[in-house]
């Protein structure tokens, strides 16, 4: 057998030069912190864009691009300004990422963006073409990419391709407002195994595959031009030893070691008898819901007016897409909230929501799961989630209360958390009020029941699951079953 080949848009890093030096960072978001853990074990080139365009780069420096991403084990697909536009910008993150999240609102149907993504699409199917071999397994990810399976596939009509999406796919009717809709559904038909995270994604796909090319569908099979495509459910697990590890670490800190986030989280609690902090983070994204949960909390503290100076609401939102305008008035929406409810509640001693606009490293990030009583993750819709696994991870005496939206993925896995519906302020302010108040018992069994779930379905069990379900299919024959 031969190698994997990993293709998504983002790199497990993205590069950026300044004062012709190069820095790698890692990439934030579910697909590349979930990948990363499978890449990083393995025999596997990935292969994605640098986050640099062409514009970007000086053509000296191009040998120390190459060089810094093969320490990543990845190489590059080049894009230049207009096509990052385009592509990235344009039909990926302002035609399919809200049409695929409900926001048909925001959806933006540009013909010149949709040539563009066809164009791009077929330069990462070029990259693959150039790097494997017949006996390779090619693994594409993700909504930028879903005309790549096809692509591939008639250049390399044997090898073996699967595809999974890391976001939702919608109901057939809201995809069907999409004008490519056909071509979508061709690209992705390239694959040999299509994977989700939900059986809910799954039977939506497959629904709209059955009324807009009519074609045949048996259980989870679809025939078509002879091939049979299979389509399944894999909900994405975390690296759970990775993040259980770092919180026990966390834990042996001497306090004279302890992080300055750390020491302020801790005065905090010192000062203060009985509080609670509530965690949120996210990448700053309408679909996240960050807006909906600030008029939440200052629902929470009208209602609960008791809970003033004890408990604080933390914030970490990561920048993301900010070339979009809906994520710029998101920006301008959530500062604008986070003053005006610090300003209606703050008193000498207490402010009650503390804001980062920022990525942390990874440390930082552990700091917040350990020492926040409550995390509240409540996206208006999410393909999966997976700070809520990692927050549940990491709570290592398995105390902690996890708020967790009805619309996100991982509700599906996460019975076990208190599941709400984000647009309910009456529900969810009663779910704060009962988390604070959840006996510490209660925690303890609700979340042994989450660790062990989480911690037997992995991320490397997710991704050997869904490479042996490819192989499996690729080994059939269908010839038997060509209708
Ligand atoms: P999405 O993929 O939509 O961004 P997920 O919750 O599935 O949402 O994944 C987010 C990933 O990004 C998680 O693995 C999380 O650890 C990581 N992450 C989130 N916030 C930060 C941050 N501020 N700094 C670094 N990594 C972050
Ligand atoms: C989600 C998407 C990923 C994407 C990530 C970060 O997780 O499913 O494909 O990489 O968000 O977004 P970005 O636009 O920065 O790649």
């Amino acid at each position: 057998m031969g190698k994997t080949i990993i293709i998504s848009n983002r790199l497990p890093v993205q590069l950026q030069i300044s004062n012709g030096d190069i820095t790698a960072i890692p990439s934030v978001g579910g697909l590349a912190t979930g990948m990363k853990s499978v890449h990083s074990g393995g025999d596997s080139l990935w292969i994605g864009w640098s986050g640099l365009t062409n514009e970007e780069i000086p053509k000296e420096l191009s040998p120390k691009i190459d060089a810094a991403l093969k320490e990543h084990g990845s190489s590059r697909v080049n894009l230049t300004e207009k096509e990052v536009d385009g592509f990235y910008y344009g039909f990926s993150n302002r035609t399919i990422w809200p049409l695929f999240h409900y926001f048909l609102e925001y959806s933006e149907f540009e013909l010149q963006n949709w040539e563009i993504y066809k164009s791009v699409n077929q330069k990462f199917a070029d990259a693959i073409i150039e790097a494997a071999d017949d006996d390779d397994t090619i693994w594409i990810h993700d909504y930028q990419l879903m005309l790549v399976p096809q692509m591939v596939r008639e250049q390399k009509p044997d090898i073996s391709i699967g595809f999974f999406l890391h976001i939702p796919f919608p109901s057939f009717e809201i995809f069907r407002t999409l004008p490519w809709r056909e071509k979508i559904l061709e690209g992705l038909l390239g694959s040999d195994l299509i994977g989700f995270h939900t059986y809910d994604y799954e039977r939506h796909f497959l629904s709209s595959v059955r009324r807009l090319l009519g074609l045949d569908v048996s259980f989870n099979d679809i025939y078509s031009d002879e091939r049979v495509i299979k389509v399944d459910s894999f909900p994405m697990g975390i690296d759970y030893k990775k993040f259980s590890e770092a919180a026990k670490k966390n834990e042996d800190t001497a306090p004279e070691d302890l992080s300055e986030l750390q020491r302020r989280l801790y005065n905090h609690k010192e000062s203060t008898a009985d509080a609670k902090f509530f965690l949120s983070i996210d990448r700053l994204d309408y679909t996240k819901g960050i807006a909906k949960r600030l008029n939440a909390f200052e629902y929470f503290l009208n209602k609960y007016p008791e809970y003033k100076e004890k408990v604080r609401l933390i914030i970490l939102a990561v920048p993301s897409r900010s070339n979009v305008p809906q994520y710029q008035l998101l920006k301008r929406e959530v500062d604008e909230l986070v003053g005006r409810i610090n300003g209606e509640f703050s008193t000498v001693s207490w402010t009650p929501i503390w804001y980062f606009y920022r990525s942390m490293p990874f440390e930082n990030l552990i700091d917040l799961y350990t020492t926040c009583d409550i995390a509240w993750l409540t996206p208006i819709r999410d393909g999966m989630n997976l700070v809520a696994k990692e927050y549940i991870a990491t709570r290592t005496d398995k105390t902690g209360v996890l708020i967790l939206s009805e619309m996100a993925g991982s509700a599906n896995e996460m019975n076990e958390a208190m599941l709400v519906n984000p647009n309910n302020f009456e529900q969810t302010a009663d779910a704060l009020k009962e988390a604070i108040n959840m006996p510490k018992e209660e925690q303890i069994e609700r979340n042994s029941i989450l660790q062990k779930r989480l911690e037997r379905y992995n991320v490397e069990k997710w991704a050997n699951d869904f490479m042996s379900s490819l192989l499996d299919q690729k080994s059939k024959d269908h010839s038997h079953v060509a209708r």
